[in-house]
């Protein structure tokens, strides 16, 4: 009973690391379901800068950019919380719209086929994901 036991947390614990590791589907949430487009479109992102690929990145960005919107209509409602400094939704939400920027000039660049400006967003992106994180997400 004991093992069966051990076995169903292990399975559980699994799963989660997982579900940690690459977000299946787009959540219920609307900064999770953004994030889970942005995740998946930078990804694509790294695999054209490697494969010189321009007319593959606009795409799944301006997804992004659908469902950002979505998000920032729920911020203004107050509907979005926060995992970490939810009383700091000035500084997320300056972060939020320079991202916004930044993916606005990345799409541009990448429809002119501009693959340096291309791989600067890139970097400048990459930043962003991870400042943002250490700030606002657990
Ligand atoms: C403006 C802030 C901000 C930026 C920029 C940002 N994120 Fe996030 N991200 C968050 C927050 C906050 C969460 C946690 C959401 C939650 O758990 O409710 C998150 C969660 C995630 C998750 C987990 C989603 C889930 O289902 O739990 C992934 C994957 C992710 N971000 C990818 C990225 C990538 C890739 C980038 C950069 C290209 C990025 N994020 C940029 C704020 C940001």
């Amino acid at each position: 009973m004991k093992r069966l036991f051990l076995g169903i947390a292990l399975l559980a614990f699994a799963g989660t690391a997982i579900a940690a590791e690459a977000p299946a589907k787009p959540a219920a949430n609307p900064l999770k379901d953004e994030m889970w487009h942005l995740n998946a479109a930078f990804k694509g992102l790294i695999d054209s800068l490697v494969l010189q690929t321009p007319g593959d990145i606009a795409g799944p960005f301006e997804e992004v950019l659908k469902a950002k919107a979505k998000t920032d209509a729920a911020l203004e409602k107050g509907e979005i919380w926060l995992p970490k400094n939810n009383d700091r939704k000035d500084e997320f939400r300056k972060m939020d719209e320079e991202s916004h920027g930044q993916i606005e000039d990345l799409i541009k660049n990448s429809k002119k086929g501009d693959m340096k400006g291309v791989q600067e967003l890139t970097h400048k992106l990459f930043d962003g994901c991870v400042r943002c994180h250490n700030t606002f997400r657990r």
